[in-house]
């Protein structure tokens, strides 16, 4: 009964609320925090539309409470898939403009009193909706998914430029960054060698993007990244909310848009406490088949039980695992389980689970470091070197592959981080920041009080 009065009290208050306007970026590692954001937000009483394009969105029966908005296909007729992230990124910008305002036009419109939208909240990656709000003279709160370290590198980037950092001949130079420590060359985002100029551009507008927005939210906790905050603070001189982990409110499960293989948690119920090394390369990265040749042997050599996650299309020019060659794969049978797509979550929780060899996106170091689990780095491109240089050089619970993929050196980093001492103070470490998580979300800890503000600022729009 008391629930029930407790509900309807809810539902009173709901009702006093507006609605919010989202629209993640339609990647895996975008959607999911804008997901968990939307329920944060719902769960505070506001009522949630996600605009979304017609690829990449997720299963809206997981989400009944939320009204689905899609940006019509035509519009985006001829949107390239083969293009690498960041010119994908450029163009969709592009091509989202008109479809995303006559969309949120609409939506304005057909709004009543009672159900007001108070604003838009939006990937800071599609810096394109700003123009979108302020013609509509909507706010516009922008969320960033990547880590503040992560955006911090970004926000030098005209600095590092200049002084030569994006010019560096070999990009694998261990050659300190004095503006960004603990950095070295070779972690700032080598994309611009590769995409041209879409990287200095796309991370430019993103910047006067998120100047221009009424308020940014962060996927992270204060406590963890207390040495950029400030600056980014004293830069962006706008309400800036750190109310993550996201993740720890509501899961990343129903997001997701390749189905997750619950074998993997069956398999780990029969493995010994802390004896699975844990691999997966989260949702864009890829390697060649030699890498893949690579790691293998690493695993099956490693002597070590592991849950591997082996996505379609991970290797470059292959559906799945037919590059295996005769031999090992029964050597890496004997050892691991393979899936397609794992409940990662869950994984990380799980008791068995001692180590995470991962390319370091930040949903999945954010989700490692909520579970007490320490990483092996292998970072691919964007915000993963930063993140990993963080994992080894600042909160020291794991460490950086320095050299790629290569055998010798994953089975030395898989013995010192399960089997050394070494691997057992980083995992002390580890536990210290999951504590800290768990405080910063309960009343009066720093991410409760920051939604709190939140709430209240949305509400002052
Ligand atoms: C991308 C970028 O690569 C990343 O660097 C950036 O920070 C966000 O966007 P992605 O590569 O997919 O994301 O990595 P990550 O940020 O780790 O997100 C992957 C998500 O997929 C995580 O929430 C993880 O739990 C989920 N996942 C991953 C699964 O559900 N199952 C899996 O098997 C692997």
């Amino acid at each position: 009964m008391e629930k029930q009065e407790a509900n309807s009290k809810l539902l009173q208050a709901r009702k006093m609320y507006g609605r919010l306007l989202l629209f993640p970026l339609p990647a895996q590692g975008h959607i999911n925090p804008m997901l968990q954001l939307a329920n944060i937000l719902y769960s505070k009483g506001f009522n949630i539309t996600i605009i979304h394009t017609s690829f990449n969105f997720p299963n809206k029966s997981n989400y009944p409470h939320f009204t689905f908005e899609a940006i019509p296909e035509e519009s985006l007729t001829g949107f390239p898939t083969r293009q690498g992230s960041v010119t994908k990124i450029v163009l969709l910008n592009k091509v989202c403009f008109d479809p995303f305002r006559d969309c949120v036009k609409r939506l304005l419109s057909n709004s009543s009193a009672d159900d007001r939208i108070f604003c838009l909240i939006t990937d800071a990656l599609l810096y394109f909706t700003k123009d979108v709000a302020d013609l509509l003279k909507l706010p516009r709160i922008v969320l960033r998914t990547s880590s503040l370290s992560a955006f911090h590198v970004y926000y030098l980037y005209p600095i590092l430029l200049q002084k030569g950092y994006l010019s560096v001949k070999d990009s694998n130079s261990e050659a300190p960054v004095s503006e960004a420590e603990p950095l070295k060359v070779k972690d700032i985002p080598q994309t611009y060698q590769i995409e041209g100029e879409d990287l200095g551009m796309m991370i430019a507008e993103m910047m006067t993007g998120t100047k221009a927005a009424s308020a940014i939210l962060w996927n992270t906790f204060e406590e963890l990244e207390q040495s950029v905050l400030p600056t980014i603070q004293q830069n962006f001189p706008i309400p800036s909310f750190t109310i993550g982990p996201f993740h720890k409110y509501f899961t990343a499960s129903a997001s997701s848009l390749l189905e997750q293989d619950k074998t993997a948690i069956s398999w780990l119920d029969m493995q010994a406490p802390l004896s699975v090394l844990y691999v997966s390369f989260g949702s864009l990265a890829a390697i060649d088949k030699t890498e893949f040749f690579e790691m293998a042997w690493a695993l099956a050599n490693s002597k070590q039980k592991f849950l591997w996650v082996v996505r379609p299309g991970v290797i470059r020019g292959s559906e799945w695992l037919e590059p295996f060659p005769d031999g090992l794969q029964e050597a890496v049978s004997e050892r691991g389980h393979i899936v397609k797509w794992a409940p990662q979550q869950e994984v990380l929780a799980h008791p068995a689970t001692a180590c995470f060899w991962s390319h370091c996106g930040w949903n999945s170091t954010l989700e490692s470091i909520c579970e007490g689990v320490p990483i092996i780095c292998s970072p691919s491109f964007g915000d993963q070197p930063t993140n990993a240089r963080y994992v080894e050089a600042v909160w020291k619970v794991g460490l950086v592959l320095e050299n790629g993929i290569k055998r010798e050196e994953i089975e030395r980093a898989i013995r010192r981080v399960m089997i050394d001492q070494e691997g057992k103070e980083m995992r002390m470490r580890m536990s210290c920041l999951k504590k800290k998580v768990n405080l910063c979300l309960m009343e009066g800890g720093s991410s409760y009080k920051s939604l709190e503000g939140l709430v209240n600022f949305i509400l002052s729009l």
